[in-house]
């Protein structure tokens, strides 16, 4: 099993210790700093097959922590049994999978991240953590703290899924309902977090939610016979699920698990009402530009400005793949599409992904005999109040 060889900056490519917790690059000489990869010496891995590696061992379930051996090796493991989700095949569409991560605790791929991060936080000794979210990175974070016996604060918007502060509050988590975004959020917790004593554990200000997150992309290549699909549709917020599944790639071809020079394209899904990354890849740009009054049902998705946003961009292009943004009332017509003929109650991020296959088929960038994974990152059920609304259900 390697052990952490050092961690990378993703914008200057200094090399910094894992062996005292980090946050951002130290040593990036301009702002914004980098976000820090971890990367492993996986000498004592290349030649063994998957087969040999991979723990599939019984007795227990074993979910993403069957890719320990690619996973700092630390201990213990803050586990709620997530990942190795399922991947549902299409009954309509031969060539369309849906990676089912509302399967996760919490109801969403957020466990993988938050599972990582706080085993890490555990291994360091650290006892106050800090996010904001857009909802259910702080259901995860409360899961995971409360488990490891960690302190948990958490920011989001006051309008977040009422799911979202049930769970963090039953948790026992500190919840700060805030009037404004998961930027205004993220401006609080920097604010403060030095004065409290707390640990940001921000989407890519620590580098190991990007590690967690990595398992869909180790996974999702298993689950398909350890081949590339041809696209991969990801509802993008701060991209840590698509900077996450890039580096497995990587890792996977170098250790020879998967052929190179065929990964797929990669799509990032976003609201019409909050599209940076989209706008950005449109324009050509290298950078996003904070967007103004983000509204969407799709509340993940309500990230003004994604501080990973030049890595996704560059990934995104790289790919071949394409960033587009869909309307509330298109994701909402593909939502119950979903619902009524396949029996998946999506969350609304999901449904944007499954609304970007359609848009997708319909312009010809995609063929219908592509294999295509699409992720729904969270179950429908944490989203009963935000989607009765979209669909103006009341009570009877
Ligand atoms: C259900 C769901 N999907 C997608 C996203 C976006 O994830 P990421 O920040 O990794 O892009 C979020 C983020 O909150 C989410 O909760
Ligand atoms: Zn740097």
């Amino acid at each position: 099993m390697p052990a952490i060889a050092y961690l990378e900056c993703s914008r200057c490519g200094a090399h910094v210790s894992a062996e005292i917790p980090q946050t951002l690059c130290p040593v990036c000489p301009v702002a914004p700093a980098g976000a820090l990869y971890v990367r492993y010496d996986l000498s004592s891995l290349l030649g063994s097959s998957p087969a040999a590696v991979v723990d599939t061992s019984s007795g227990g379930w074993k979910g993403m922590w069957r890719y320990r051996a690619v996973l700092p090796d630390v201990e213990p493991v803050v586990t709620l049994g997530e990942g190795w989700t399922p991947m549902l095949a299409s009954r309509r569409y031969p060539g369309v999978f849906l990676k089912e991560e509302g399967a996760n605790p919490t109801g969403t791929f957020k466990a993988r991240g938050l599972a990582l991060a706080v085993t890490m936080l555990r291994h360091y000794g650290i006892k106050k953590a800090a996010v904001p979210s857009a909802g259910n990175a702080a259901g995860a974070l409360a899961a995971y703290a409360a488990a490891a016996g960690i302190e948990a604060h958490i920011f989001m918007p006051r309008d977040v899924p009422f799911s979202n502060f049930v769970e963090a509050t039953a948790y026992g988590a500190e919840v700060t309902l805030v009037d404004g975004l998961i930027s205004d959020c993220a401006r609080i917790v920097a604010e403060r977090k030095d004065a409290e004593g707390w640990f940001d554990v921000s989407t890519l200000k620590e580098p190991f939610r990007v590690e967690g997150k990595k398992t869909m992309g180790y996974e999702l290549v298993e689950q398909l016979g350890w081949e590339y699909p041809d696209a991969v549709f990801y509802p993008t917020g701060g991209g840590v699920g698509l900077i996450g599944m890039w580096k497995a790639f990587d890792e996977l071809e170098e250790l020879g698990w998967v052929k190179k020079g065929k990964r797929p394209k990669m799509i990032a899904v976003q609201a019409s009402g909050c599209a940076p990354v989209a706008r950005a890849f449109d324009h050509g740009d290298d950078v996003s530009v904070m967007w103004q009054n983000a509204h969407t049902f799709a509340s993940g998705l309500r990230v003004p400005k994604p501080y990973g946003d030049s890595i996704m961009l560059e990934i995104l292009r790289q790919s071949g793949g394409v960033a587009l943004a869909l309307s509330d009332e298109v994701i909402l017509a593909s939502l119950l599409d979903w619902a009524r003929h396949e029996g998946i109650f999506l969350s609304p991020e999901g449904a944007a992904a499954t609304a970007a296959y359609d848009h997708l088929l319909a312009t010809g960038f995609l063929k219908a005999s592509d294999r295509v994974v699409l992720f729904n990152t969270g179950s429908g059920l944490k989203y009963t109040d935000l989607t009765a609304e979209a669909m103006k259900l009341k009570r009877p």
